[in-house]
């Protein structure tokens, strides 16, 4: 991170660090995730996440997971194995496993949140993301605001290619510059379901989509605002990636956020 860095990050609202992490932590990264997943015990629980498609959100599996470690399917991975058929596991892995722990704290990301102007970085959801060959399905033009709302908006995302991750695979798209647009929705906690509002519904802007083609150790930040998408992954192979969210513990965080953890108060990288 430099001036420059800062001065791109700030017109386009996302960067590209590119060999970030070492291959060795995205080996360690790639089978604790393997491991974790074979200790999973589905049962009769497939739950499925899908951006599309949020039929998940009166699932309390997925209400509760903002505290926990669970495990996620795609749509069409019904007659797979598990370890081919899920789509994430989230939403706590960095506080509740100590190997996710030990790489999502480490100095360098620290030293990252602080050169982006956060005061008090707050590690607020990791996932895994598993982009399955052939079955990883779209995740459509959205901005993590929505999700992981503060006031004012402080949401930075750190998304780790874990894959190479290139067009056919499924790589990140993004809007360069959009972030200075508004929120256009929000996704919150009403009751016991989930649902999503619509603040603003100015369309997103017509700036042509730049695809994120990243060897595996690139870390790409996110400005919370920035539109962004992944297509589906048509390839064969698959596209991992670990993704963090940080919001600054100085702004507000409403307690209509869908992920709530009254059972594990945030922290940061100490
Ligand atoms: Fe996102």
């Amino acid at each position: 991170m430099n001036a420059v860095d800062l001065a791109t990050y700030a017109r386009d609202g996302y960067l590209v660090l590119e060999g970030f992490l070492p291959p060795t932590d995205c080996d360690t990264l790639q089978a604790r995730a393997a491991e974790l997943v074979a200790a999973f015990d589905p049962g009769p629980v497939r739950t499925v996440f899908s951006a599309r498609d949020q039929g998940h959100a009166r699932d309390r599996y997925f209400q509760e997971s903002g505290g926990a470690i669970r495990f996620f399917f795609e749509e069409q991975a019904t007659d797979r194995p598990v370890p081919l058929a899920l789509s994430k596991i989230g939403h706590a892995l960095h506080d509740l496993d100590p190997v996710f722990d030990c790489i999502s704290r480490q100095p360098r990301l620290a030293e990252l949140a602080h050169a982006l102007g956060m005061a008090q970085p707050l590690l607020l959801q990791s996932m895994y993301l598993f982009k399955q060959p052939r079955i990883g399905a779209e995740v459509g033009w959205h901005q993590d605001a929505t999700y992981l709302h503060t006031r004012p908006s402080t949401v930075i995302g750190f998304w780790i290619a874990l894959d190479d991750a290139d067009r056919d695979n499924g790589c990140l798209m993004v809007l360069p510059g959009a972030h200075h647009g508004p929120l256009r929705e929000r996704f919150v906690r009403a009751g016991d379901q989930m649902v999503t509002r619509v603040l603003d519904a100015t369309p997103w802007p017509d700036i042509a989509p730049v695809a994120l083609e990243a060897r595996r150790g690139t870390l790409v930040v996110l400005h919370g605002l920035l539109p962004h998408a992944s297509a589906p992954n048509h390839s064969s192979r698959a596209r991992h990636a670990y993704a963090l969210h940080l919001i600054d513990g100085q702004a507000d965080y409403p307690a209509d956020n869908w992920l709530q953890r009254p059972d594990l108060p945030l922290r940061g990288f100490a």
